[in-house]
């Protein structure tokens, strides 16, 4: 759905082990490459959205450009906004996976580059791509609730309008993001309920213009067995069935979230303006090239399956590799070229 789209995020914070002073060794052990040990977990349904797995039904899916841009300008400028209180660990891994996007992110296939190589499958009619860079341009953080602890699909326009102006941040109309997450403990209009996140394009009413915009909560006080799945399971399915994976980095809040960031970064850069790429005739109920594939990680995923994934020594599930050794589960997206859901760790 254009706005409302859904995903899961939840994690508690990785410790960071960054080569700061004093450490008499040098980091270098930590790549240690251990092959990863391929699984396909059953797990039970998730509780917010029907499935919207369309995995080898191409022709069911109609997934059209409506002659709007796409995000081709490169890079794409990220204006981060932190809302409410966020822990340096917590920064750094989101961080660490925004700038895994860009093709000069080093780190071993498959990678969350590979993953947004599809994404820049996606072309404007002039034939332009999805740009394949991001970078985050600049980050204001909003430590002080400026707007409440409860937050609304038009209060979110008014912290992008507060933070455009305290940060300074540019008025990018060519190719900025603005990315506003909030912390665990503030509540959004239909969080948890109807979205995880989700996107769209300010108001000059509100803002004084009209910039693409994207909200992700932390889930991992609220509901993270809706919103940081697979990584937490809904609590009915008790002790009989299967438990949750493991976060990659140990945040099952934010671990979670990194999946939901994905999915909107992936629609907003390929509808920005929700004229462009989507499925349906509804322009007010959009399907987007990440709803298409939601819940959806591996090959063979379906009917309860999220597919092949792969866990690490540690048991610690994830299907692609970022920079700085990171490890992420990211859901994979609509492919233009296969007509089918795509990752980069496609085994087929
Ligand atoms: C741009 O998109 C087209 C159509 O999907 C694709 O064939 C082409 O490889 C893409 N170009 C780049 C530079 O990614």
């Amino acid at each position: 759905m254009s706005p409302i789209y859904s995903l899961f995020s939840v994690l508690l914070f990785p410790i960071l082990v960054s080569g700061d002073g004093g450490s008499p060794k040098p980091q270098v052990q930590t790549l240690n490459i251990q092959r990863p040990e391929y699984i396909n977990p059953k797990l039970p349904p998730r509780t917010l959205s029907p499935s919207k797995k369309f995995e080898g039904s191409s022709n069911l899916v109609d997934l059209r450009y409506h002659m709007g841009p796409v995000l081709s300008s490169s890079p794409i400028n990220i204006y981060l906004i932190w809302y409410g209180r966020w822990t340096p660990a917590q920064k750094l891994l989101i961080k660490d996976f925004l700038t895994s996007i860009s093709p000069d992110a080093a780190a071993p296939s498959p990678s969350v580059s590979e993953w947004w190589r599809i994404v820049s499958l996606y072309t404007d009619q002039t034939g332009a791509n999805v740009s394949r860079s991001i970078v985050i341009a600049k980050e204001y953080t909003d430590a002080r609730y400026s707007h409440g602890s409860h937050l609304t699909r038009l209060s979110i326009q008014q912290v992008i309008a507060s933070s455009v102006k305290s940060a300074p941040f540019p008025v990018d109309h060519k190719n900025g993001i603005y990315l506003v997450l909030t912390s665990q403990d503030v509540t959004m209009q239909d969080f948890c309920r109807a979205v995880c996140g989700f996107h769209y394009f300010t108001f000059p009413s509100m803002v004084g213009y009209t910039l693409p915009y994207a909200w992700v909560g932390n889930s991992g006080k609220q509901c993270p067995e809706v919103c940081a799945y697979p990584f937490a399971v809904p609590g009915y399915m008790g002790g009989g069935g299967p438990g949750a994976l493991l976060p990659p980095n140990r945040d099952v809040g934010v671990d979670g979230m990194i999946s939901v960031i994905a999915h909107e970064l992936a629609e907003l850069s390929s509808n920005p303006l929700v004229n462009a790429w989507y499925a349906g005739e509804d322009p007010t109920a959009p399907t987007e090239i990440g709803d298409l594939c939601e819940g959806l990680y591996g090959t063979g995923g379906g009917g309860g399956y999220i597919g092949q994934v792969m866990s690490d020594k540690k048991g610690r599930t994830f299907n692609m590799n970022g920079k700085n050794g990171r490890k992420f589960l990211v859901q994979w997206v609509w492919s233009p070229a296969l007509k089918a859901c795509a990752g980069p760790n496609a085994l087929d």
